[in-house]
This record gives C-alpha cells, sequence and structure tokens, in this order.
C-alpha cells in the first residue's frame, strides 16, 4: 500500500511539469501529443522531464537524438537547450514522421535550435563518423533497438569526454538491447547506471 501511495504520488508531481516549464502554446502542442504516443512510440512525461532536467544540469550545448518521431521528446530537449544556449541534430528515418516533427517544433518555438536529419542513422552517423567534424555532449537513444550497438559503436567517436549518453527501452527491449549494454557496461571509458524509468533508461558518461 504504501509503495502504491508512493507511486501515486509522482504521478500527481509530473502533472504539473508543463505549467511550470512551458508558455501555453507548448503545453497544448506537447497535451495533444500525449493523445498519440501509443503510435508513435514518444517516451513518457516522467522520462522527458528527466532529459530535460539533465540537460540543464550538465549546461548541454550540443544534443544528437536518434529517433525524432513526431518531435515529442525533441521538443522537451530542445526547450532546455534554449536555456543552456544549445543544440539539437536529431535523425528519423520515417520522412511522414520528420515533416509532422518540423511542424511541431514551429507551433512550440523550438524549430531554430534543431536540425532535422531525415535518413537512417546508420548512414547518418556513418557519414558524421567519416567527417568528423560534429561533437556532442549529449545523445540520446531511442530509434531501433536491436542497432543501439551499431549506433554506439558509430557515435562513440563524436562524443566529447564527459559527454551523456541517455539510452530509452533497456528494461522493456532488454534482449534487443543487450548487445549495447553489455559493451558500455564492460567498457572502462564509462560510468553507467540503469534507471527504472517507464521503459527503463541507461544513463552513461563518458570518462576518459
Ligand atoms: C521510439 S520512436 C522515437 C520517439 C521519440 N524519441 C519521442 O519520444 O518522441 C523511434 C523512431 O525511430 C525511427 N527509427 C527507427 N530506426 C531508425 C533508423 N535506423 N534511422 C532513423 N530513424 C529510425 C522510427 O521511425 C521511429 O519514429
Amino acid at each position: 500500500m504504501k509503495f502504491k501511495e508512493a507511486l501515486d504520488f509522482t504521478k500527481v508531481v509530473s502533472g504539473d511539469k508543463k505549467e511550470k516549464l512551458f508558455d501555453e502554446e507548448t503545453q497544448s502542442v506537447l497535451v495533444e501529443l500525449e493523445k498519440t504516443t501509443q503510435d508513435f512510440w514518444n517516451v513518457d512525461e516522467s522520462t522527458a522531464n528527466f532529459l530535460n532536467l539533465l540537460i540543464k544540469i550538465k549546461g548541454v550545448k550540443s544534443a544528437l537524438e536518434i529517433g525524432t518521431s513526431n518531435g515529442y521528446s525533441a521538443i522537451w530537449l530542445a526547450k532546455a537547450l534554449i536555456e543552456t544556449g544549445g543544440k539539437l541534430t536529431t535523425i528519423e528515418f520515417w520522412e511522414k514522421r520528420s515533416v509532422l516533427a518540423i511542424e511541431n517544433f514551429k507551433k512550440s518555438g523550438v524549430f531554430d535550435v534543431i536540425n532535422v536529419i531525415t535518413g537512417d542513422a546508420i548512414d547518418i552517423l556513418g557519414e558524421m563518423k567519416k567527417l568528423n567534424k560534429e561533437k556532442f555532449d549529449f545523445i540520446f537513444v531511442d530509434a531501433n533497438k536491436a542497432e543501439y550497438i551499431d549506433y554506439f559503436n558509430l557515435y562513440e567517436p563524436l562524443l566529447d569526454k564527459g559527454g551523456l549518453i541517455v539510452a530509452d527501452n533497456i528494461v522493456s527491449h532488454y534482449k534487443k538491447t543487450k548487445p549495447f549494454i553489455d559493451e558500455i557496461m564492460k567498457n572502462p571509458n564509462y560510468q553507467t547506471q540503469i534507471l527504472n524509468f517507464d521503459a527503463g533508461i541507461l544513463l552513461s558518461r563518458k570518462v576518459n
């Protein structure tokens, strides 16, 4: 009973976040998007709030998201980045979704801090790795779960020392994400913790 009350309490606390953080237009975009999270596979509000907090705490300047969908999580990321003076690059291979995301970014006033790349993350990250020009201090991974290990091998050289990786669906898609979890857990350059959020989040900091 006590545990259930505690869980209810987390929901109550989560309920008043948007009013504190966002203007009315952004709040209404987010509330609208929360009605279709099942169709667009968005993170839940507590995960989004956690990402927003992390960006502000770390003072992130250059963030990368793999898996934009209709832009729900990216709005939370970008709102924090406006505060830190940072920018977001987000990758989505389904064109219909990146078009929707761009509409949502415009409506919620974050379009100017987001670079939307439409294409397969494997190809895009491969190209970024080859060019070795862009660096990131925050990477949020939320695309094809079986590809998490491939994304890691491609973006890893682009992550700054002290940079953070956050990966969603670590518990809900454990079998598919396991090769990535195993790799990062045994990698001496990373300090890692799995958090019991909605679908299970992996948080890792590049030490060296
Ligand atoms: C779980 S959804 C992302 C949800 C989004 N982060 C949010 O919370 O609002 C995953 C998205 O990744 C896209 N995706 C999957 N594999 C991809 C790939 N290899 N390259 C680019 N996008 C991919 C899917 O089309 C889907 O829209």
